[in-house]
């Protein structure tokens, strides 16, 4: 696992790791989202959007690769099956500077089947040990695996014990288990999440057969109180939805989960953070089309729960208010909240 010092005011440094982590979530979490979750968590450990190897061997790799220095953890999610075009893709994600290289084996989307990965590669055990394997020769960052609890009808505990034995043949230790199965015809990619049952104690069962390694679960995972219960038997929780819709639930992690001393930043903290990193970016890459609405749509959640926080939300969707291209529209909407409360 890879392991940085990160500033604390406690004399010992943090070790950064994925005991906590927010999902790799197409059109969701994107460099401008994980700036804005990093400024509520110093710690918590962030994955792309996937990334196709398509998209990095023959598309516009500056495009798919480019994040901020702030980022830091972050790992890049690629989507593929090919185990050259992955150890070339894998590659240039660690020169980018990515901390970790993982691979989507969950996603069941028919687009993405059609090109043959995500969570259909689980009916291939070994073809995945064979993308880990010229993943891992490529990089030297470590190399993790996405995936589910089983596929279509698969009712047994064994095909995905079968599949993470295969996989850690290759050398992967870290393994990310979405407990749920993938229904690979007849559910969209949203019911998909939402349909076939959660199985918890598939991933807690993993852990006992393979003490060694690291098993993180994911999957309808909401409060401090369901992460506590799952990290006592496992190494780590990642959020998806709940991160994304309510990012705020991550604000005491660092302190509960990484031991940092710091105080929680508020709220109006995490908004005033994030105008001058709106301010750059519109100034680096307005000409090009960046829209304030590219970032402010991703802090729609902040204000979750609290009084007032659907009047935050009708600012930060005002089209014609978004037009001016304003960044200050984050305390006009932090002004309306407190005036609706
Ligand atoms: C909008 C959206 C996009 C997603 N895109 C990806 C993706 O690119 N790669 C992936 O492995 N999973 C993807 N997922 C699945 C999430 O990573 C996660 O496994 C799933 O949402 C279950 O976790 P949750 O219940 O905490 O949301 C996506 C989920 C959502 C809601």
């Amino acid at each position: 696992m890879t392991i940085i010092n990160l500033p604390t005011t406690d004399t010992a440094p943090v070790k950064a790791s994925r005991r906590l982590s927010v999902a790799p979530m197409m059109d969701w979490t994107d460099r401008h989202c994980r700036v804005f979750h990093r400024h509520i968590s110093q710690h918590t450990w962030l994955y792309t959007e996937m990334v196709t190897t398509g998209a990095l061997v023959y598309g516009d790799v500056e495009r798919h690769l480019r994040f901020n220095e702030e980022e830091h953890p972050v790992a890049l999610q690629l989507g593929g099956s090919d185990p050259a075009d992955l150890a070339t893709s894998a590659r240039l994600g660690q020169q980018w500077g990515y901390d970790e290289i993982n691979l989507n084996c969950g996603c069941p989307s028919e687009r993405v089947q059609k090109g043959a990965f995500g969570a259909c590669l689980m009916a291939e055990p070994q073809l995945v040990a064979d993308c880990v394997k010229a993943m891992r020769d490529a990089v030297s960052i470590d190399v993790t695996v996405k995936h589910r609890v089983g596929i279509d009808q698969t009712e047994s505990y064994d095909f995905v014990r079968d599949f993470v034995g295969t996989v850690a043949e290759a050398g992967c230790k870290t393994f990310i288990v979405h407990a749920r199965n993938a229904i690979l015809k007849g559910l969209s990619p949203k019911e998909n999440r939402e349909v076939p049952p959660l199985k918890y104690e598939f991933a807690y069962q993993l852990k006992r057969d393979f003490p060694d390694f690291e098993i993180i679960i994911n999957g309808g995972i909401k409060t401090e109180a369901e992460i506590d219960q799952h990290l006592q038997h496992l190494d780590g929780v990642m959020l998806g939805r709940e991160a994304y819709h309510n990012p705020f639930v991550m604000a005491g992690f660092d302190q509960r989960y990484y031991g940092d001393a710091r105080a929680p930043k508020s709220r109006e903290d995490v908004l005033e953070a994030m105008i001058p990193y709106i301010q750059a970016q519109l100034a680096q890459h307005g000409e090009r089309g960046l829209k304030l609405n590219s970032i402010t749509r991703h802090m729609l959640g902040l204000m979750t729960g609290l009084p007032g926080a659907r009047a935050f939300r009708q600012v930060l969707s005002d089209s014609k208010k978004l037009a001016l291209g304003d960044p200050g529209l984050l305390r006009e909407a932090a002004t309306r909240l407190r005036i609706a409360a």
